[in-house]
């Protein structure tokens, strides 16, 4: 049954279900008419009975043969007529002739109400009183033969028998089509879905105002839709900026490698050479590694081990590097890392790369003169890392962006100095994966503030 289509299983429901209600119909119907039928005529035998109990009444003090020749008299006049009567012992009094026919046995009045009695298959109805006269009593019975009534609700019970079967068959024809037709709507979804592809993603199914579930589906659908459209755009872009941040690099080297092998060149040119292709392939290796962990985070692979780890020791390890290269550049460097440990859980190494992003940031973005600071602290139960600095600052148009792929602020500037925007989506993915925020303040021209926020965590586990 599962395995059928939904428009015959519910044909199949709708028709059981229409089967048996009809059935039960056409039995109770059948029942209710039978039971009628013989209401009608005991209501009838019962007038006849009174009229024999009045003229036993009036007769019997002239004794049962005055009784006899009354009853006799009564039944020549009704026709035909199916009356017994016997006297207390059991004796006939009187019994028509069609009547003795029958053999219908004398039942005690007192127990039996109306019966139906079959002679020779023919049905008859009779009815039993006891009339008592003083100390004489007398059984009356009469019957009344049921045969064209029983006719009637046989070609009743035909007609049922006929017409359920037909009801049934017209109305699963109705209940198919009407289930093809609610479930129409449904297979124009299923052709819609069917038609979309990567190349018409902005296709949308119309939604019908229906208010209903199929109002529902399609809204649904179209949703999921658009986050596949977003999803699939962020994709191809950064496909196409990755691209494209690959090409300079393999573009240069070519060209220094290509005009290099024109003619024989001195050592020191090769050397040269070498070196500008060396710097460029350092650069480009970098970037291929970033794109390699974007790529796995996204699709879940990149994993962060979390262990028990001192935040104070992580952040000290990332300024030893940090002092290096502010030095290089004339930039003072300070941390401000407190003795006390602040226990948090992380993978120490991710950890210490997203500082190192923060204070490359810090250090490239800032003048010869300025000043880089480092601190931790805990605030409102959580572990803080912030590095602040006195440089160029960002403006306020370009701050809700600087954590998208490839985003930089300030595009002539950042080329030169070698930064392709992928540091800070690296450092937002790392924070998040240690179930921590990162945020940025920042005002043009005077420096900018990144603060890292994660949770604390006990120093014993
Ligand atoms: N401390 C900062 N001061 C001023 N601008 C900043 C600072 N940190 C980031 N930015 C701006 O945000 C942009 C994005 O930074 P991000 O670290 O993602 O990329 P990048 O430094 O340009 O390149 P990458 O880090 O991949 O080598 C930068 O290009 C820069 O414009
Ligand atoms: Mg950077």
């Amino acid at each position: 049954m599962r395995s059928l289509p939904i428009q015959t299983r519910l044909t199949a429901w709708y028709s059981l279900i229409l089967a048996v209600v009809l059935s039960l119909f056409g039995l109770s119907a059948y029942f209710e008419m039978r039971n009628s039928i013989h209401e009608t005529v005991d209501e009838a035998l019962r007038d006849r009975l009174r009229g024999v109990r009045g003229l036993i009444l009036r007769n019997t003090q002239y004794g049962d043969d005055d009784v006899k020749r009354e009853l006799r008299q009564h039944s020549e006049l009704a026709g035909g007529a199916l009356l017994q009567v016997a006297d207390q012992q059991g004796n006939w009094l009187y019994r028509t002739a069609s009547m003795s026919d029958l053999q219908i046995p004398l039942v005690n009045a007192n127990f039996s109400g109306p019966f139906t009695f079959f002679s020779q298959k023919v049905p008859f109805r009779v009815t039993t009183a006891e009339i008592k006269v003083e100390s004489q009593s007398y059984l009356v019975q009469i019957a009344a033969p049921l045969d064209d009534f029983y006719e009637a609700l046989h070609r009743f019970g035909v007609v049922l028998l006929v017409s359920i079967p037909i009801l049934l068959l017209f109305a699963a024809g109705g209940g198919y089509w009407l289930s093809r037709r609610a479930l129409a709507p449904f297979d124009q979804i299923t052709r819609t879905a069917r038609s979309i592809g990567i190349q018409n993603l902005s296709n949308r199914l119309v939604v019908p105002q229906t208010r209903d579930v199929l109002q529902r589906l399609s809204e649904t659908f179209n949703g999921m839709l658009e986050r596949l459209e977003a999803a699939f755009k962020k994709i191809s872009q950064f496909t196409a900026d990755a691209s494209h941040e690959l090409r300079t690099p393999v573009a240069v080297m070519r060209t220094r490698a290509e005009l290099s092998l024109r003619k024989t060149r001195t050592v020191a040119e090769y050397r040269e050479a070498l070196t500008q292709i060396h710097a460029e392939l350092e650069k480009t290796s970098d970037l291929v590694e970033k794109l390699m962990l974007l790529a796995r985070a996204d699709y879940g692979a990149e994993v962060l081990q979390l262990s028990s780890a001192n935040l104070g020791d992580i952040v000290r390890d990332a300024c030893g590097q940090g002092r290096t290269l502010s030095e290089n550049k004339q930039i003072s460097f300070n941390e401000q890392i407190p003795d006390s440990p602040v226990w948090i859980k992380a993978d120490a190494h991710a950890l210490r790369r997203l500082l190192l992003i923060l204070i490359d940031n810090a250090v490239k973005y800032t003048p010869p003169g300025g000043r880089v600071e480092v601190l931790v602290a805990t605030d409102d139960g959580s572990a803080l890392a912030a590095v602040r600095d006195t440089g160029i600052g960002i403006a306020s148009e370009d701050l809700p962006n600087v954590f998208e792929r490839f985003y930089r602020a300030d595009k002539a500037r950042s080329r030169d100095s070698g930064g392709v925007g992928l540091g800070l989506s690296i450092g937002r993915w790392i924070a998040e994966a240690h179930a921590g925020t990162i945020e940025v303040q920042s005002s043009l021209g005077h420096g900018s503030v990144f603060e890292v926020r994660l949770p604390l965590a006990n120093g014993d586990n």
